[in-house]
């Protein structure tokens, strides 16, 4: 059975935030949260989070997990955080040793890390600069004897580039005997937990390394300098298998993605798009630049112009969006619809070949197939207290700037006048309008300027 500690209780200073590190974002979500779906797709027995003084809106902000919160107070090193969290875990058990400041780390390498549980197993990366790191020590048969820290480090261990990630995995019992034997004799005086590694030796337990398929994955965010640069990496990257998988981006360098895109075949994504929490995009779906996309889905065909916001909606095949058009949550488009420029719909059903061209607000309505909504109309959703809805049924035209205060009913096939009020029923196959009659008067004066 896996056990996991996550460690998020250092203060992160150099953020120079009044929010704990670990729950500042990266592709809008914090980075504690990364390291928590990682740890949860792992299928751990428990999972336990030493968090730091403070932080109490760490446990709240993650409450959704199955996992437990202990406190690290005061903060004595990294082996004093991880004894924190030993009577949450069960004996029989291997710990894996994760940080939440460490947030990309991918479930294929932990998986890679776990292959032999009863082993000591470190994860460890060769660096061209290894300054800052614990140093991996070896003997002469390469077999890892001891983990040094940069700064009781001789000059001749500094020169080792394999480093300690941090990461490590160890049965249960015998990480609780090994943390319960540790000193702070060293040059800053913490429990490091990277003494448990010469423990094991002396102990004849097998110490194995293995590495991170990215290197990326092991990069910690102290600052907010290292948080942007983590980010740019973590949006090429998924820029990267975007292409791969067959979606062309006019470039891959400007599409931003904070949570999962789903992309069917020939996707074309213009530059500046957001795609926020879960989006799919069916086939030859184009998306025009500047466009931001959440939690929705796109059927195959569809066209959207730049400038558009969808949110929570659901787009039906061959529709044309935008270029400004706005599709707040409770949206669903059939096939072949067309919302234009300045048009804001929410909360509303819009069947098949029916347009809303321009400038218009639609909320909590219901339209029939092959309805024209004329420019400028407005459904009066709301009375002050309640919301009420409009029903627009099949093949209903409605001239431009009309008003249509809900609750009401606009019949099957009835055209409304432009310019029109519409407050009761609007019967079938009738025009109707609310206007008053256009009048002329002949004779009359422009007032004009009068003489200083
Ligand atoms: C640690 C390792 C070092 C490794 C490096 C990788 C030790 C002694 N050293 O060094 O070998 O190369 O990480 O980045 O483990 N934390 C707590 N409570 C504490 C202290 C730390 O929760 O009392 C957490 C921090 O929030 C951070 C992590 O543990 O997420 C690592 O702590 P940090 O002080 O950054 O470790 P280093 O000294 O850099
Ligand atoms: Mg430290």
């Amino acid at each position: 059975m896996l056990n996991i500690v996550i460690l998020a209780a250092g203060k992160g200073t150099r953020m120079h935030s009044d929010l704990p590190k670990v729950l500042h974002a990266l592709a809008g979500k914090p980075l504690l949260q990364h390291v928590m779906d990682t740890s949860m797709s792992l299928t751990p027995g428990k999972t336990c989070v030493v968090y730091g003084h403070g932080g109490e809106i760490v446990p709240k902000t993650m409450s959704q997990y199955p996992a437990s919160f202990v406190l690290q107070e005061p903060q004595l090193g990294t082996g004093h955080a991880v004894q924190q969290a030993m009577p949450e875990l069960q004996d029989n058990s291997t710990t894996l040793i994760l940080y939440g400041d460490v947030p990309l780390i991918q479930k294929a390498t932990l998986q890679k890390l776990l292959q032999n549980p009863e082993h000591l197993n470190l994860l460890t990366l060769t660096m061209k600069n290894p300054s800052g790191y614990g140093r991996i020590i070896r003997d002469k048969m390469d077999k890892v004897s001891s983990i040094i820290e940069e700064k009781d480090a001789t000059k001749e261990q500094r020169a080792v580039t394999e480093i300690n990630t941090g990461i490590l995995s160890a049965p249960t019992h015998l990480l609780r005997n090994w943390l319960n034997s540790l000193k702070n004799n060293n040059a800053q005086g913490e429990y490091y937990l990277t003494d448990i590694v010469a423990m094991a030796v002396s102990e004849g337990i097998e110490v194995s390394t293995s590495q991170p398929d990215h290197d990326w994955e092991v990069m910690g965010i102290n600052s907010k300098v290292q948080l942007a640069e983590l980010e740019r990496i973590w949006q090429s990257e998924q820029a990267l298998r975007l292409l791969q998988q067959g979606v062309t981006l006019a470039d891959p360098q400007r599409i931003d993605i904070r949570g999962k895109l789903i992309c069917a075949r020939d996707v074309e994504i213009d530059v500046g798009c957001i795609f926020e929490g879960e989006v799919t995009l069916g086939n030859r779906v184009k998306v025009g630049a500047y466009t931001v996309i959440k939690s929705s889905n796109i059927d195959a065909g569809v066209q959207i112009a730049p400038f558009s916001h969808i949110e929570s909606s659901n787009v039906g095949n061959n529709s044309i969006i935008g270029p400004y058009a706005r599709l707040r949550p409770g949206t669903k488009l059939h096939n072949d619809v067309h919302i234009g420029n300045f048009v804001e719909v929410k909360n509303s059903e819009i069947a098949s070949g029916s347009k809303a061209n321009h400038l218009s607000y639609i909320g909590d309505t219901s339209i029939g197939s092959r309805v024209n909504v004329g420019a400028g109309t407005i459904t009066c959703n709301y009375d002050g207290a309640n919301k009420h809805r409009t029903i627009i049924e099949d093949d209903v035209f409605i001239g431009s700037d009309t008003q249509l205060v809900a609750p009401v009913t606009v019949k099957r096939g009835s055209t409304i006048g432009a310019g029109s009020t519409i407050t009761k029923e609007a019967p079938e196959n009738a025009l109707t309008l609310s206007r008053a009659k256009q009048v002329t008067i002949t004779g009359w004066q422009r007032p004009a300027k009068k003489p200083k």
